[in-house]
């Protein structure tokens, strides 16, 4: 995918002396973006933090950036348009490319429901170092589930554009791992991507 080019004039981007071959080096790791997709309560969070603390007791230099939390601060002004949808997600890849720049393993968890969105986010963080996981559930499980109340007001009108209710979900058709968690435990999930980084 061809990015789109900064049109704005006199812009030039600083030449970094310390590479990110060399930061990498430095830390000792493969840096990479594991973007976790999928509809609000399929898993993500509970997945990506346990993945989390794996890399991190086994020394590696991990960092989570969970949607929720990015849409207090970062991401404070954006609703659930298609186009703040968009514009969430271009902000999220560009800060997770930072961040693996910079060395990192980033965790990335964001319903990202339009696969254009998805397949940006692979472009903009470098997609020799991107794993798409498709954390699955039917709708009618996470619904169950609902741990948030939010399938709740969403039913109940209260929440408008809600993914999976009045918002569409378009599913991955090659994802780089896909998780089912009505059938995988949380422990299964963490030991099968720990494995995939462990490749990379
Ligand atoms: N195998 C499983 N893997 C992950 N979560 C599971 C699994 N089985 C049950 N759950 C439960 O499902 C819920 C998933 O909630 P979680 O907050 O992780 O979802 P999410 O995908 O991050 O949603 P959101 O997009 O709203 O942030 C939790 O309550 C968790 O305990
Ligand atoms: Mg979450």
């Amino acid at each position: 995918m061809d990015l789109p080019i900064n049109s704005t004039p006199h812009i030039h981007p600083h030449a970094f002396a310390v590479s990110a071959r060399e930061r990498a080096e430095l830390l000792r790791q493969t840096p990479g973006i594991v973007w976790f997709t999928g509809l609000s309560a399929a898993g993500k969070s509970t997945i990506a933090s346990a993945v989390d603390v794996v890399l991190h007791r086994n020394g590696k230099h991990s960092f989570l950036l969970d949607g929720d939390t990015l849409r207090t601060g970062l991401c404070r002004d954006l609703g659930f348009s298609n186009e703040h949808r968009h514009e969430n997600i271009r902000r999220v890849s560009e800060v997770s490319r930072l961040m693996a720049d910079a060395g990192l393993l980033v965790l990335v968890c964001s319903i990202s429901p339009f696969a254009a969105d998805r397949q940006l986010a692979r472009a903009i963080a470098g997609p020799h170092r991107f794993i798409e996981v498709h954390v699955h559930v039917p709708v009618a499980v996470a619904e169950r589930r609902d741990p948030k109340g939010l399938y709740k007001l969403a039913r109940q009108g209260a929440i408008k554009d809600f993914t999976g209710i009045d918002s569409p979900y378009e599913e991955p058709t090659t994802p780089d791992i896909r998780i089912n968690t009505t059938q995988c435990s949380v422990a299964d999930a963490v030991a099968l991507i720990a494995r995939r980084l462990g490749r990379t």
